[in-house]
């Protein structure tokens, strides 16, 4: 299903040649699907990793794979194109940018049309690097990286883990997401801030497993994005993380401690054995409520009458924070199918938060919300003001919700200095 966001743009892609050349396809079905216009920009040598008519079939655009065209007018079209397309776009994105591309963006090198249109374009630059993890440590590339993040490009760094070489370490392709949602900060020309570099933010993202018997357990639809998004924008704005995560399926932001757990009472335990050293606390789980009593010790047989599940509640590892609050600021998130606002007011006042997160869920909110990247609801305060956030993406809202942070931050610093 595609889901417009409100501001569209004109993004270049450009695909240099390595393995990760195949996940550009998602992204440009990620950045379409948000109603962005996509051209793509192939260099040679990713053309023999992916064939071009797999970014035209997906764009609905011609892409642009050489300098110089093959016939008379397309030579003649061509050598003013790279300066046309630098134009009429509102960025050039480049993912997988390999440690060629970087060197030759460093040095100005312009031998193709990706790196001719990056010295004509005056716009917003983001490459995404993607490579062996020796290539991606070495000095050459390192410097490459540090003078394009002086010069004001944003540089969205690989994941580690896996390569396809074989080898183990940072230099994987960063998630797709976080691609999209690096590209759109640099649209929206939000610059990255060290606002919260005071700040330990201690964060629960994903849902909680509670066994049944060894092999089932009662969990929920929560995919952690939220969470995560949040937890990578309190990074990224200079605060120390740690995230206290159920089982999710997404990669963990660079920089952030992360505490895997399954059920709520290891992320009960979790939370308030690393809560007095965190000066936030965001509550962003899907915490289950209820527990089986005993999860059974062996698999449950099915013959018979089905068995009783007697249930038990979890800990509110939210309501234990607020009353052990001191000068935390505490944030909770509601999801809630009625009533949004009344409940949320209700909930920020039973837990002591500060802040409370509302999301509407339901049938009609199915593109946002759980397991979607964008997100929607209303911030409510503890003077019961509600600001409504339209659909946006989790990592925008989690933008949203730390700007009001730091509002409250000096808020309190100035009351208190007024004293
Ligand atoms: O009461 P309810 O579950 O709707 O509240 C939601 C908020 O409380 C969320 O911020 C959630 O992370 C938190 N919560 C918690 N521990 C629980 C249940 C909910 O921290 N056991």
């Amino acid at each position: 299903m595609s889901t417009k966001t409100a501001s569209q743009h004109s993004i270049v892609l450009g695909v240099s040649g390595g393995i990760a050349a195949y996940k550009a396809a998602e992204l440009v079905r990620l950045l379409t699907d948000r109603g962005h216009q996509v051209q793509v920009v192939m260099t040679d040598s990713a053309q023999r990793f992916v064939g071009p008519l797999t970014f035209a079939s997906l764009t609905g655009r011609k892409v642009i794979t050489n300098l110089f065209g093959e016939t008379d007018s397309e030579i003649r079209d061509s050598s003013i194109e790279h300066i046309d397309v630098a134009q009429r776009s509102d960025l050039l994105l480049v993912a997988p940018a390999t440690a060629d591309i970087l060197a030759k963006f460093a040095h100005g090198i312009a031998d193709d049309f990706l790196t001719t249109m990056h010295l004509a374009y005056t716009g917003p630059v983001v490459v995404a690097p993607a490579m062996n993890t020796n290539m991606w440590r070495h000095p050459a590339t390192q410097s490459n990286v540090a003078q394009l993040a002086a010069r004001g490009v944003t540089i969205v760094e690989p994941d580690a883990g896996d390569l396809a070489c074989g080898m183990v370490g940072p230099g994987r392709l960063a998630d797709l997401e976080q691609i999209v949602e690096t590209a759109e900060g640099a649209l929206e020309g939000r610059t990255r801030t060290d606002d919260l570099a005071s700040e330990t933010v201690l964060i629960t993202a994903g849902p909680t497993q509670e066994a049944i018997d060894p092999v089932r357990f009662i969990a929920n639809r929560s995919s952690g994005r939220m969470g995560y998004a949040l937890a990578r924008e309190a990074r990224e704005r200079g605060a120390r993380v740690v995230l206290v995560s159920g089982p999710v399926a997404l990669t963990p932001p660079n920089g952030c401690e992360v505490i895997p757990v399954e059920t709520a009472e290891q992320m009960h335990r979790a939370v308030l054995e690393r809560l007095s050293e965190s000066t936030i606390f965001a509550a962003v789980a899907a915490v289950a409520d209820y527990r089986p009593r005993a999860a059974a010790p062996t698999k449950l047989k099915k013959h018979g009458e089905p068995p009783p599940l007697e249930l038990e509640p979890t800990p509110d590892i939210l309501l234990e924070v607020g009353r052990l609050k001191g000068g935390r600021i505490v944030i909770g998130f509601a999801a809630e199918t009625n009533d949004v606002l009344e409940n949320a007011r209700a909930k920020l006042a039973a837990k002591n938060c500060d802040l409370i997160v509302a999301n509407p869920v339901g049938s009609d909110t199915s593109d946002t919300g759980f397991g979607s990247s964008l997100n929607q609801g209303w911030l409510v305060d503890s003077t019961g003001e509600a600001t409504e956030l339209p659909s946006m993406s989790k990592r925008e809202m989690s933008a949203r919700i730390l700007d009001k942070v730091v509002h409250l931050r000096k808020a309190v610093e100035s009351s208190r200095s007024s004293r």
